[in-house]
């Protein structure tokens, strides 16, 4: 990277910054409902290298991304030509509508985080870009406030109407182990999962369709649900408040596929803070049963499955050493997580690759992940 930023900028980079992935093991499309995740960074990451400008200018490259961005402070656009760079120019709005005075840089990226799979390779662009913002503008940032400015770049300026999980987990997640976050209080609490247990990323690696119409309805699905429950029970605020008895007890009175997103909500929640119990011990039936519930729900109830996520949870079914397995990310195509006996993860991941190539024609991408450290700035020798 270091050889490219001087070929390109003529220069060296001064100062990097590092923002993982991350994977969610619990809780599909909770974060929007103040509800819980059971989430983890993953050992893949965005890396940006930058030198300060002495304009108000911004030049960004990648080194996996067509396009390029030359930018002015004064004027930010969206770029449809080269969208990953409105992440970067989002960044650099939601900042100055807060007041922030912010100088220039030269950057440039380069992600190990596949794009486009689900494992929130905007959010380690968004992370990685604010960190550089902020030191070349000699602004503090706490964690949160960088992850609700990510989520901002996103609801604000991109136009996804995304929930704060992914910001959230590249910039307070940790190394070696999980979170359980709470999406109301943007707390969390460290989970250990057992050291015999890896988590293993399967990525149908065919094309996502339809993702964020999609997402935005099933949003605007879960909405009149709480709104319902709210009418006679003023303390609900949104589905998180939800138990599954007062949702029996109205859910004759929902629209059907309304009914159908509220219970997999609710029921969901519960399963996070079942596995958040159930990670540290290793369980392999109760993990097993849990992803295997959020499968189900997932393409029953919340209907985010796709052609190739069944194909891969198809491919995964006898496995060696295959305790668990479920969607991750959005749905609507992209990876499944499952969790493999760590001894056995080469087995699995050959085993998974074989029978998923052979029935789609397509050549997936398996691999196991360790959480690691969350965003921040590396000192580069
Ligand atoms: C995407 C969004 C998140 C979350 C997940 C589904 O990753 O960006 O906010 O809603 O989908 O859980």
């Amino acid at each position: 990277m270091r050889l490219e930023f001087a070929q390109r900028y003529d220069a060296q980079p001064t100062a990097w910054f590092r923002a993982p992935g991350r994977v969610d093991l619990m809780g599909s499309h909770t974060d929007y409902n103040d509800g819980f995740v059971a989430t983890m960074t993953v050992n893949r990451d965005t890396w940006m290298a930058i030198r300060p400008r002495d304009d108000r200018r911004v030049r960004i490259a990648s080194l996996n991304l067509p396009g390029t961005a030359d930018f002015s402070l004064e004027a930010i656009e969206h770029d449809a030509d080269v969208p990953w760079t409105d992440y970067v120019r989002g960044a650099a709005g939601v900042l100055q509508d807060d007041g922030a005075e912010l100088a220039g840089f030269d950057g440039l990226l380069h992600s190990t985080v596949p794009f486009g799979s689900g494992l929130s390779s905007s959010a380690a662009i968004e992370m990685a870009t604010l960190l550089a913002f902020a030191a070349v503008s000699s602004i503090d940032l706490e964690p949160l406030e960088l992850a609700l400015l990510g989520q901002r770049v996103e609801n604000e300026f991109v136009g996804v109407s995304c929930g704060i999980l992914d910001q959230y987990t590249s910039v307070l997640g940790a190394a070696g182990h999980a979170l359980l976050l709470d999406c109301r209080s943007l707390t969390s609490t460290p989970v250990s999962i057992a050291p015999e247990l890896a988590v293993v990323i399967c990525d149908t690696r065919a094309p996502r369709q339809l993702a964020g119409s999609e997402y935005d309805d099933r949003r605007a699905q879960c909405e009149p649900g709480a709104a319902h429950m709210a009418r006679s029970n003023p303390g609900i605020k949104a589905l998180r408040d939800v138990s599954l008895e007062l949702f029996e007890a109205h859910e004759a009175e929902l629209e059907p596929v309304v009914a159908r997103r509220c219970r997999f909500i609710i029921e969901e929640n519960q399963r996070v803070l079942d596995l958040a119990q159930a990670l540290p011990g290793g369980d392999r039936d109760h993990l097993g049963r849990l992803f295997h519930d959020s499968w189900v729900g997932a393409t029953q109830l919340f209907e985010i499955g796709a052609p190739s996520m069944t194909a891969m949870h198809d491919a995964m079914t006898g496995a060696p050493g295959l305790i668990a397995r479920r969607q991750a990310g959005a749905g609507f195509g992209g990876c499944l997580v499952a969790i493999v006996e760590r001894e056995r993860v080469a087995a699995f991941s050959a085993s998974v690759a074989r029978a998923y190539a052979d029935a789609t024609g397509i050549e997936p991408s398996i691999f196991g992940v360790e959480a690691s450290a969350g965003a921040c700035p590396v000192e580069v020798g």
